[in-house]
């Protein structure tokens, strides 16, 4: 099962597809958390993702199609996964395309999680996130303790006010036509209400894709 969680920045994906993969047993895939990584290990990759990342553009595809290709060559991808901000433009939803299509398989479903833009920025004006195993939190202050692994909250540098309004923009302009491009494809598109508890967006995303 190959599932696209798509939505804009602070929607809940990243909170969602692990909860998510654990459901359907099947692990997750985050360019995000991937680029990340990078930086932190200052490798090439990190190098040339840093910029683009701590201003709130979008990499570029030909980055992205490297780390998809990648992922889905591995192993413990052949059961499925779960792609967390994976696809964000029309070329990389193609280039994803073929490359399940190398592999026999396709893209099963894409979860639009759907929340205002108000929502948006109170969740991410708000959030920290543990600088080692990655988990977000809302309202809780950076230098404070992760829950689940004793490391450090810090704040992102794309979530000062700037750079939000400029993913925002971003998701606008370049992530939200490929909406558009999915449907024609026949591509099973559901929109969830991601505002409420965790658990009930949960439970909304996995009774949309029927499991
Ligand atoms: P990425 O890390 O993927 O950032 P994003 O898409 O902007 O998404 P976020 O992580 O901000 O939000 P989310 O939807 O995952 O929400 P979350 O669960 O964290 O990408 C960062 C950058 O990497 C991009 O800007 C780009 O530069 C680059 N990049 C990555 N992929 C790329 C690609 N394919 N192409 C090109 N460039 C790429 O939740 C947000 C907050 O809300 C948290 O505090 C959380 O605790 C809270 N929350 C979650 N659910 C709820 C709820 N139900 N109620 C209340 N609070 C909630």
């Amino acid at each position: 099962m190959i599932i696209v969680l798509f939505g804009k920045p602070g929607a809940g994906k990243g909170t969602q597809a692990p909860l998510l993969a654990a459901a359907l047993g099947v692990p997750t895939l985050a360019t995000g958390d991937e680029l990340r990584a990078a930086i932190r290990n200052d490798t090439p990759l990190g190098r040339e993702a840093k910029g683009y990342m701590d201003r709130g553009d979008l990499v570029p595809d030909s980055v992205i199609l490297g780390i998809i290709k990648q992922a889905l060559g591995e192993p413990r991808t052949a059961k499925g996964v779960v792609l967390d901000g994976v696809v964000r433009t029309v070329p990389q939803a193609d280039g994803l395309a073929n490359a399940v299509k190398e592999l026999g398989k396709q893209v099963d479903a894409v979860l639009v999680f759907d929340i205002d833009d108000d929502e948006i920025v109170r969740r991410l004006a708000s959030r920290t996130v543990c600088e080692k195993c990655q988990t977000p939190y809302t309202g809780r202050e950076p230098g404070t303790t992760c829950d689940k692994c004793g490391g450090k909250l810090v704040r992102r540098k794309d979530d000062e006010p700037e750079a939000i309004r400029n993913r925002l923009a971003v998701y606008q302009k370049q992530t939200a036509p490929v909406l558009d491009w999915y449907k024609k494809q026949g591509t099973k598109v559901a929109t969830i209400d991601a505002v409420g508890d965790v658990k009930d967006v949960t439970t909304r995303a996995l009774s949309a894709l029927g499991a």
